[in-house]
């Protein structure tokens, strides 16, 4: 495993592996035996960075979500867990009532809800800081100076140790950094949007705006991250869930973003650097994400231990330049 910096203030800045793990279905979908073997593998191959989120995973089962921080919870305690795993987790998407959704319901990133939501978080994961803490999506209710004073009091209180935004438009994100330096408070420094190496329409309406889908990492926030180099992205879904490797996976109306003429030419550059290198596809997609620039930390599921051996595989894997070029190139 390799590793990498995360955060710039060396009171707070972390050390992570470069591919982290997500646990979005942990508890709910993948049941308690096949996560806590998911988990025990990740982190016995030198994995340390686990995420999830305090609604995870309320789709399910019709819940608020939380299920998937209460098996962390567990399996922390269980396995005698401290410092050198670093659990991120996210607030502001979790659904105020059973039964309802983020997209017309969700609890926001008012100052009380930062607090109290973060409180949860920490009880259902038993840990005193969280290690490190998302907005997971915009709320453009609540006054930006609010929200980002409501994060930095809980650095400032040592209950949070790094901020993190996913899901904003690039220009919210950095207003929300200006005004946290011009306070002189700590901002976001981790970035986690849905990324992978083929590229979806950014000109469809997305699910939380009329204007296109913030979710996904475009030219903005792309060109972002490298004026700011002290940001870190996280990518997730880069396997588009499993979308790789199984084509019928990719051609559901929830992929129709990838839907244009870049698609098919990208997968077959992806398919011939796999046969040249002796590798999988999906291996190719993280280790081209890992050693790009600006490198992308990417975010993997996986539903059983044989696809994380798959995924982990790729963290060790060198990409040249010439394959990667041929990458770059195809459009
Ligand atoms: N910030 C956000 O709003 C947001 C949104 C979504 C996700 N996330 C985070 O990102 C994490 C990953 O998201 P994701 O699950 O969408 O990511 P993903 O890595 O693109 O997809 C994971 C799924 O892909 C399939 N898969 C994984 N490895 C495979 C392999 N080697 N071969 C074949 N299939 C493979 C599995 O599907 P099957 O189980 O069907 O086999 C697995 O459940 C989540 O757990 C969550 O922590 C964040």
């Amino acid at each position: 495993m390799k590793y990498r910096t995360i955060g710039t203030d060396p009171k707070t800045r972390r050390e992570v592996s470069v591919l982290a793990l997500g646990t979005m279905h942990f508890g709910t979908t993948t049941d308690e035996a096949t996560s806590f073997a998911i988990l025990d593998r990740y982190a016995q191959a030198g994995g340390t960075f686990i995420d999830t989120a305090d609604n995870y995973a309320f789709w399910i089962g019709g819940t608020q979500g939380g299920e998937s921080e209460e098996l962390l919870g567990r399996w922390r305690r269980s396995r005698g867990i401290g410092d050198e795993i670093v659990i991120a987790t996210k607030l502001g998407a979790r659904p105020l009532a059973p039964g309802t959704s983020y997209t017309d319901n969700a609890e926001g990133l008012s100052a009380r809800v930062i607090r109290e939501s973060a409180e949860r978080s920490r009880d259902r994961l038993g840990m005193a800081r969280l290690d490190l803490l998302y907005a997971h999506i915009e709320d453009p209710r609540v006054p930006l100076a609010e929200t980002v004073e409501g994060f930095a009091a809980l650095v400032s209180e040592g209950t949070v140790g790094l901020l993190g935004v996913s899901n904003h438009w690039t220009w919210r994100v950095e207003r929300a950094r200006a005004l946290a330096a011009a306070a002189g408070l700590p901002g976001y420094e981790v970035l986690q949007y849905q990324h992978s190496y083929l590229r979806p329409r950014t000109d469809l309406p997305g699910q939380l705006s009329p204007d296109g889908n913030q979710s996904a990492a475009g030219g903005d926030l792309l060109s972002y991250l490298r004026a700011e180099p002290g940001l870190v992205m996280v990518a997730y879904s880069p396997l588009l869930k499993g979308g790789y490797a199984r084509r019928d996976k990719l051609d559901a109306p929830e992929f129709a973003e990838y839907d244009h003429p870049g698609t098919p030419a990208r997968l077959s550059a992806l398919r011939e650097v796999a046969a040249d290198v002796g590798a999988t596809v999906n291996q190719v997609v993280l280790a081209w994400l890992i050693g790009g620039q600006p490198p992308i930390i990417p975010l993997v599921g996986a539903s059983s231990v044989a696809q994380l051996d798959e995924n982990l595989a790729a963290a060790d894997l060198e990409l040249t330049a010439d394959q990667r070029a041929r990458l770059d190139a195809a459009r």
